[in-house]
């Protein structure tokens, strides 16, 4: 069996070697945080693109009252006046503290709490320890295969397993035993789960299983804010934590001074809230109404990682759904609830997806109910979509940086408002890695001698599948070439389709099982007599015999397209 990493590593090796995704400008040595999309990559993109434009904006699904919900659509510039920033709070927000070592030059977050179960031991002794370096040479507990970080309610965290290296370090000081066990509980799932404190050592007690528990700042375990603090990679010196803004800033015009400065935007959000009013005036809307936008964002990751996951440039779905404060509850559960079926829909399967609501105390400022779907990646468990009841927060800051009314006012009621917000929003680039990663799967397929040899495939869900049906000729002669030709003619009219004529046939099927292609269909000796082709079954294998005229109708039929 494949260790998590190893499969992460296939992943990325097949992503690369299919033309799905491949490391930006990499001719040049890449670039850290970019990615560019391959011919299927930019096909599977597209596609989630328009399945959730699809689901979300032309045929939402029924409201809390069965009735059609009102969904428009926007495209707003990636570059806008840089006012709005300062009013939603990202210019003097949107900053992490951090710090950087004056020897290997890495940056880390110095404020990030993390925790993390390091092993299982057989019961929490009465011992007390005064260093957690003591407790784990007394204790000397065993490694569990699942230790895992928590961090605040900022940004995902990452699974990591734990094994006799995992570095080591001092608890943290100033973190109370409650904020631990709230993060534990967080984290495992469990309301049970206690944290036990033995001096400086932790130890957690859930359902008989006791755990020995490590706490620290930032990803790497240790406490980077505290003077003494080394840097967790060479053990070099740290600089003082330092405020780090994640908008990447660039110039307007030709003067490069701070009247010209502006950004690239770091959310699709602000854009529909600083068009809300113009939606409103022009679409004939009435609240509850939502604004879907799909594009990109930029952030200065200070840390890109894990893939495609964590990027300096992504896409977002964002939806704002604009209701009415008593209303917002129902609206945040609809959204919420509907949201995750839709991952689920979709074929991501309920063991690996998660609905995770926000505890009070990770909930951003502006947010009085947040969830996120979560999905478990190989590289742990993160964050695809977070669903929020924003409350009038944007709104009420537009309204008072820009002095326009952002009031709405309710014909019927005679009610004068500002509108709630509920903000679904995900990342194309997540979703696209969730379900590559969901769809990659190993058996086994004979070749042409009948020997059986390992066959990679890529089970896509349908709507996804980059490309839906590929067509070949058996051989190059006896008109075959001409017949596959006339009918990948014919289906890409309809389906997006795939001709090849190089190479045994095999090959060609187990090229096509890499791309995620659902159906292959093969032109041979018995199509010039009565007509017929095969047809080829992605994940059974399984051929049948089908009239040639048919090839469309039966993929769209099969796949419900
Ligand atoms: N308007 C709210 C907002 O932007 P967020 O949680 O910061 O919230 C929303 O981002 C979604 O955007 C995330 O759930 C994730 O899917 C995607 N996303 C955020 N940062 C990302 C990054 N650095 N790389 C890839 N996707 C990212």
């Amino acid at each position: 069996m494949a260790t998590e990493q190893d499969l992460m590593e296939r992943i990325v090796s097949l992503a690369k070697r299919r033309g799905f995704i491949f490391p930006s400008s990499e001719i040049y040595g890449g670039i850290n945080g970019f990615w560019d999309y391959g011919p299927l990559g930019v096909a599977l993109k597209r596609n989630i693109k328009e399945a959730w434009w699809h689901d979300v904006v032309r045929c939402p699904p029924p409201g809390p009252d069965a009735a059609p919900i009102e969904m428009v659509g926007l495209d707003c510039s990636i570059i806008m006046n840089p006012k709005v920033w300062e009013a939603s709070g990202h210019l003097g927000g949107f900053a992490d503290p951090m710090v950087t070592c004056k020897d290997c030059k890495r940056h880390m977050r110095s404020d990030q709490l993390s925790m993390c179960i390091i092993g299982e031991v057989p019961r929490i002794p009465d011992q007390v320890f005064d260093t957690q370096m003591q407790a784990i040479e007394a204790l000397n507990p065993e490694p569990t295969s699942e230790g895992f970080m928590v961090g605040p309610a900022r940004g995902p965290t990452f699974g990591q397993s734990v094994g006799s290296d995992t570095p080591t370090f001092l608890v943290a000081d100033g973190v109370s035993v409650e904020e631990m066990q709230a993060g534990l509980r967080r984290r495992i799932g469990s309301k049970r789960a206690k944290v036990v404190s033995r001096g400086a050592a932790r130890f957690a007690e859930d359902g008989g299983k006791c755990y020995f528990l490590e706490f620290g700042y930032n990803a790497d375990w240790t406490r980077l804010n505290s003077p003494d603090a080394r840097c967790p990679h060479c053990g070099g010196e740290l600089t003082e934590p330092r405020s780090f803004n994640l908008m990447l800033p660039t110039n307007i015009g030709a003067m490069e001074d701070s009247s010209s400065r502006a950004y690239l935007r770091p959310e699709t959000a602000q854009g529909i809230f600083a068009n809300y009013m113009n939606v409103l005036d022009t679409s004939r809307v009435k609240v509850p109404f939502g604004i879907a936008q799909i594009g990109k964002a930029f952030r200065n990751e200070i840390n890109p990682r894990n893939y495609t996951f964590r990027s300096r440039e992504f896409e977002q779905m964002e939806i704002e759904f604009f209701c009415h404060p008593n209303d917002a509850d129902t609206w945040y559960e609809y959204w919420r609830d509907s949201r995750f079926q839709w991952y689920v829909d979709h074929g991501l399967k309920s063991d690996k997806l998660r609905l995770r609501n926000h505890e009070q105390d990770e909930l951003a400022h502006y947010a009085v109910s947040c969830a996120d779907v979560e999905y478990a990646f190989p590289f742990g468990t993160s964050e695809l979509e977070g669903v929020a009841n924003r409350t009038d927060f944007d709104l009420k800051q537009h309204q008072e940086a820009s002095g326009r009314d952002m009031t709405y006012f309710d014909d019927q009621t005679k009610e004068r408002f500002i509108p709630y917000v509920i903000e679904p929003s995900g990342g194309v680039d997540r979703a696209a890695l969730a379900f590559l990663c969901e769809a990659y799967d190993e058996d086994e397929a004979p070749d042409e001698k009948g020997k059986m040899q390992r066959r990679t495939v890529l089970r896509f869900h349908p709507r996804f599948a980059p490309v839906k049906v590929a067509v070949f000729p058996l051989v190059r002669k006896d008109g075959m070439p001409e017949k596959a030709r006339e009918i990948y003619m014919a289906c890409r009219e309809q389906v997006s389709a795939f001709y090849d004529e190089k190479g045994a046939v095999g090959r060609r099927y187990r090229r096509q099982d890499e791309a995620g292609t659902p159906f292959c269909v093969t032109v041979d000796g018995q199509t010039a007599e009565d007509g017929t082709v095969t047809i080829r079954d992605r994940d059974t294998m399984v051929q049948e015999r089908i009239p040639s005229d048919d090839v469309a109708a039966y993929v769209r039929e099969r796949l419900r397209l």
